[in-house]
């Protein structure tokens, strides 16, 4: 990465073992502010793992993770709340509350985080619908709504507290090729409209290169590779280029998520 650009992000040697299953053996990655950043690797491979450790969800067995230079692993409680507050996350599978109508999941963490009046939270609820396209949808319930149209209203929770970083958990995951070119597009537009960073987990190669401002691939526990996506696409590291090309044949093999 460029030294001019700001990290916003950073994991430092970072360790994680569930028990004696070690998922990621020192993992050093920085990402820069502004930036939509990528991360490839195999499923199995820890990349929701990393994402959860950067929330704050999970704190590694040793090694740092930095949110704006303030490293969050020893941070008391409170302080954690504070940070999370600033990230935004937005899950594989919408995770919506199936008992609340679009308005009162978007409301939710504004009335529990902020003191926010009724009045202001809805037009943050009616402004991130209309970012999201999906402002006929507000009193709907999650029932009601297609999978395109979950993941549009996930994206737009993810947003509503103007986080500062947005984590994206395979975003297009289970939709048609057509929504899920819809979900990249609206995933460039939101980071922009309100100057967040937005990191990625995906294994779609066509949905990665059309988002991705920087890539990094996580194998076997580490970062092997960090870098733009131009590179990422001539790359001769022969992980990298298996994984891009979709190969059978070359050093990832099903299995080998670990190491
Ligand atoms: N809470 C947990 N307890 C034990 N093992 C876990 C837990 N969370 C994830 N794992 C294991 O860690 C590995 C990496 O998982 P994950 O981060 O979800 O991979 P990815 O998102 O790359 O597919 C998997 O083998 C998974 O079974
Ligand atoms: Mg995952």
């Amino acid at each position: 990465m460029n030294d001019a650009e700001k990290t916003i992000v950073e994991l430092r040697d970072v360790h994680l073992a569930f028990g004696d299953n070690e998922i990621l053996s020192g993992v050093n990655l920085a990402i820069p502010e502004r930036g939509r950043v990528v991360i490839l690797g195999q499923s199995g491979g820890g990349k929701s793992t990393m994402l959860r450790l950067i929330l704050g969800i999970l704190k590694p067995t040793s090694g740092g993770v930095l949110f704006k230079g303030h490293d969050i692993t020893g941070m008391k409680r409170r302080r954690l709340n504070q940070m999370r507050q600033r990230m935004g996350m937005v899950y594989q599978y919408s995770a919506l509350i199936s008992s609340l109508s679009v308005r009162d999941n978007l409301s939710l963490p504004l009335e529990e985080l902020t003191r926010k009046t009724r009045a202001e939270i809805d037009k943050a609820v009616d402004e991130k619908l209309a970012m999201v396209g999906m402002t006929e949808a507000r009193d709907k319930m999650p029932s009601e709504l297609s999978g395109g149209m979950r993941k549009r209203i996930g994206l737009a929770r993810g947003i509503i507290m103007d986080p500062q970083l947005i984590l994206y958990d395979e975003p297009s995951a289970g939709l048609d090729p057509v929504t899920s070119s819809v979900i990249n597009e609206l995933i460039i537009s939101l980071s922009d409209a309100i100057g967040a960073t937005s990191i990625i987990v995906t294994h779609e190669m066509e949905s990665a290169f059309k988002i991705a401002t920087h890539m990094a691939m996580l194998f076997q526990g580490r970062i092997i590779a960090s870098d733009t996506p131009e590179n990422f696409k001539s790359s001769t590291d022969p992980v990298v280029a298996q994984f891009i090309s979709g190969d059978t044949i070359g050093p990832i093999n099903e299995g080998t998520a670990k190491p």
